[in-house]
């Protein structure tokens, strides 16, 4: 698995892209997601997110994988439909087109939490399970990955609920230096 792949709106997957070494993942989903939906995500991390998770849970935070894996058509009915309910402005800010989505690659992740019994589906920045991740994901090789005052360069509005895996080295370079993998995918020549 080629963990550092980038995915966006100009680097797209095609339809028939399967991510090989995911496995199906059991974790309590939120009600956006429909009931064809089977939760699958890459081993390694999934492993480490298990990690990620029992050390969040020993500072008092419930995290959990809400949307992991989606196939180009899954992604394809989202878009269609949130174009439909919220117009196309909305649909190209928060959500990539069919191919454009890292969620095609079994690698990227939406957390959920639970706060006293209640599952929380609205993630803020200032939410202290979303700044405990901000300030720990990379240390399990996540990293935050549409940053706030990168949407030019990521091409997505902020979403303090989405990582993506990219394996523990690189995420704590791409922290360290306050990089996207967009960033860091533009450099790289330089740097060989
Ligand atoms: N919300 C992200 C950009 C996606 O649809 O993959
Ligand atoms: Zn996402």
């Amino acid at each position: 698995m080629n963990y550092e792949m980038l995915v966006n709106k100009e680097n797209l997957l095609t339809s028939d892209y399967v991510p090989e070494s995911m496995e199906e993942i059991h974790e309590p989903m939120g009600s956006k997601l429909d009931e064809t939906y089977v939760n699958r995500l890459d081993k390694e991390a999934y492993a480490n997110f298990k990690q990620m998770q029992n050390d969040a849970l020993k500072e008092g935070y419930e995290i959990f994988i809400d949307s992991s894996y989606r196939p180009y058509e899954y992604q394809e009915r989202l878009f269609n439909a949130i174009m439909l309910e919220k117009g196309i402005d909305h649909a190209t800010k928060y959500v990539a087109p069919p191919g454009g989505s890292e969620h095609q690659t079994g690698l990227a992740i939406d957390i959920i939490f639970r706060r006293n019994g209640e599952m929380i589906e609205e993630q803020k920045e200032d939410d202290p399970e979303i700044m405990w991740l901000f300030a720990n994901a990379h240390k399990y090789g996540f990293i935050l990955r549409y940053p706030k005052g990168k949407e030019a360069v990521t091409g997505f509005n902020f979403e303090p609920w989405h990582f993506r895996y990219v394996g523990r080295v690189l995420a704590q370079e791409i922290y360290q230096n306050g990089l996207t993998l967009e960033e860091y995918h533009r450099q790289k020549p330089a740097r060989r």
